[in-house]
This record gives structure tokens, sequence and C-alpha cells, in this order.
């Protein structure tokens, strides 16, 4: 996770405003808080269900209300946290509210710029997010894509917060698919892979508890290596692998079951499902 830097683009007193209060905006708050960049204070959330909004008062201390379009009047940035398919009718309630200085970020899966644009004053600034779900850990993957007006200032900006939930790359919409494709659905073949290694444990003796979690640890630390080394993932993968060893006879039999061309496919199919989406 990221910390605050002296260099930060984030202005002391930004206001920050969620239109949607459920995971990824309270997940998203509590890493802005969390990490000193947004004042508590400075946070307001719009939520149709009270629990929500309660959890966001009573455990991140953030101003709360009914009111979307209090939301954008009162904040500099407002992150459209709601579902896609309510990202339409919330665009139209909101609309009259938004001016050309505020930043609009929408996290909504699949909602091209567009169709945002489409729907708010002419030179609004929009940015979309693809996150993933370890956001919720504050460990997101995520990938931004700024619309027709936005500068770069704000660009930075946003990659500043958001690397207060994970990592962050700056990148383009053509590439939101193929971001879909690996680390949005992502965790799903790691779930999944977490789950098969551990049956592999449970098949050789052990336990099934420690075999879960020595398979999401050998993962977590698998990717801190690959993170923090700045290696190639082959490279850490040879230097496991002794000559005549355990791990290159476990090598073997991947390669024979396909997991790298399986792996490929998933994050093809993946990518091909989100483009045919975003189409529709
Ligand atoms: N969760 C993830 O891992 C993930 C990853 C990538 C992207 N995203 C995107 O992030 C967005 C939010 O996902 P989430 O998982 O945080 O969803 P969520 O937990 O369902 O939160 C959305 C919240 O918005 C509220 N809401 C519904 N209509 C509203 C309205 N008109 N005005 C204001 N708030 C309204 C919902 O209330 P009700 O429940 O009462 O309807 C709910 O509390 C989605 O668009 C999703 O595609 C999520």
């Amino acid at each position: 996770m990221a910390s605050k830097q002296t260099n930060s683009k984030i202005p002391p007193d930004m206001a920050v405003g969620f239109i949607g209060a459920g995971r990824m905006a309270q997940a998203m708050a509590r890493g802005f808080i969390t990490t000193g960049v947004i004042k508590p204070g400075n946070i307001l959330a719009s939520d149709p269900d009270q629990r929500m909004l309660n959890f966001m008062q009573n455990d991140l201390g953030i101003n709360i209300t009914h009111s979307n379009r209090e939301v954008v009047e009162k904040s500099d940035m407002v992150v459209l946290a709601v579902k896609p398919n309510v990202v339409s009718p919330v665009l139209q309630e909101v609309s009259p509210t938004v001016s050309k200085e505020k930043l609009v970020v929408s996290i909504a899966a699949g909602i091209p710029i567009g169709t945002i644009e489409k729907q708010l004053p002419d030179g609004t600034k929009v940015i979309r997010v693809m996150p993933n779900t370890p956001a919720l850990v504050q460990a997101a993957a995520s990938v931004l894509a700024p619309g027709q007006a936005v500068e770069d200032c704000d660009t930075e900006l946003v990659t500043e917060l958001l690397r207060c939930i994970g990592i962050a790359e700056p990148g383009s919409e053509k590439l939101l698919d193929a971001v879909t494709g690996l680390s949005g659905s992502g965790p799903a073949y790691a779930f999944t892979a977490i789950e098969a290694l551990s049956d592999g444990g449970v098949k050789m003796g052990l336990p099934r508890d420690l075999a879960i979690k020595l398979a999401a640890q050998t993962l977590l630390g698998a990717a801190k290596m690959v993170l923090e080394s700045g290696k190639h993932p082959g490279q850490l993968k040879d230097e496991v692998c002794s000559p005549g060893g355990t791990t290159i006879a476990a090598m073997h039999k991947l390669e024979r079951g396909g997991f790298r061309a399986s792996l490929i496919d998933a994050v093809e199919a993946a990518t091909l499902k989100a483009k045919e989406l975003g189409q529709s």
C-alpha cells in the first residue's frame, strides 16, 4: 500500500464524494483515510441503504447523505461507485450539478467513458477505472483511462489516490477489456488455483486448513517476489527448479496439462466477453 508522498498532487483539503457507499466505496474510502491523503471529514457518501451509510459514518468517520446531488455539489472529485445498471439514472439525476471543475471517476465495470460523457455537461472531466476485488483488502490492481477533457494532472491525482488501495497504472480505454480479462477476473483464477493446490495437499495427506493456508501464502509470496525483485517470473521459476529436482518434475506435469495455455485462454475469453458486453 502506498503511503503519503511528499510531492503529492492531492490538495490538502480536497473534498471527495462517493455515490454508492457499498463495498468498493468503503474500500477506497478506508484506503484514502488510512494513508492520510484525505481527511474523513472531507469525504461525503450517498446511498439509499442506511446500513451502508451507518458503516461509513461510524467506522470511517465519513459524512453521509441520501442526496446524490449534494455529494456532487460538495465534492471536488466524485466517485461513481454504483452498479453498472444504475449509472445512467444516477448521471441523469446529478448532471445539473456537475461543473467543469469537478472530476468524475467511474469504477463501474463495462461502462464506456463516452457513455458517461454524453450524459454530463460538455467538457466534464471523466476518468474510468478498472479496479479489482482485492481493493477490499487494500491490494487492488487498477488501471485508469482518462476521458476527453481530462488533463495530465487529473490523471496523476487519481493515480495517486488509487495507489492508496493497491497498485494503479494510467492507461487508455482501449486496454480496459484486456485489463478486465487479466486483473478484473483474475482473482477468480487465483482462488481456483489456491483451491486446487490445497486439494493436492489434501490428496497427499495434509489437513484442509493447513493446505489452504499454505497454498494462499505461496501465491502471495510468489506475487510479492515478482513485484519486489523486478525479476522476470520465468527467471524466478528457473531459480526454484533445481536439476533433477521435485519442482521441475511438477513443472513437466503442468506443461503436459496445458497450464499456461489454459491461463492464456482464460484471459482471452474474459477479454472477449468484456468487449462483447461493452458493445451491447
Ligand atoms: N466489487 C468489486 O470487486 C469490483 C471490482 C471492479 C469494479 N467494480 C465496480 O464497482 C461498482 C460498485 O461495486 P460494489 O461491489 O461496491 O457494489 P455494491 O457493494 O453493491 O455497492 C453499490 C451501492 O450503491 C448503492 N446504490 C444503488 N442505487 C443507488 C443510487 N441511485 N444512488 C446511490 N447509491 C445507489 C447500492 O445500494 P442498494 O444495495 O440498496 O442498491 C449499494 O449500496 C460497480 O459498478 C462494479 O462494477 C467492483
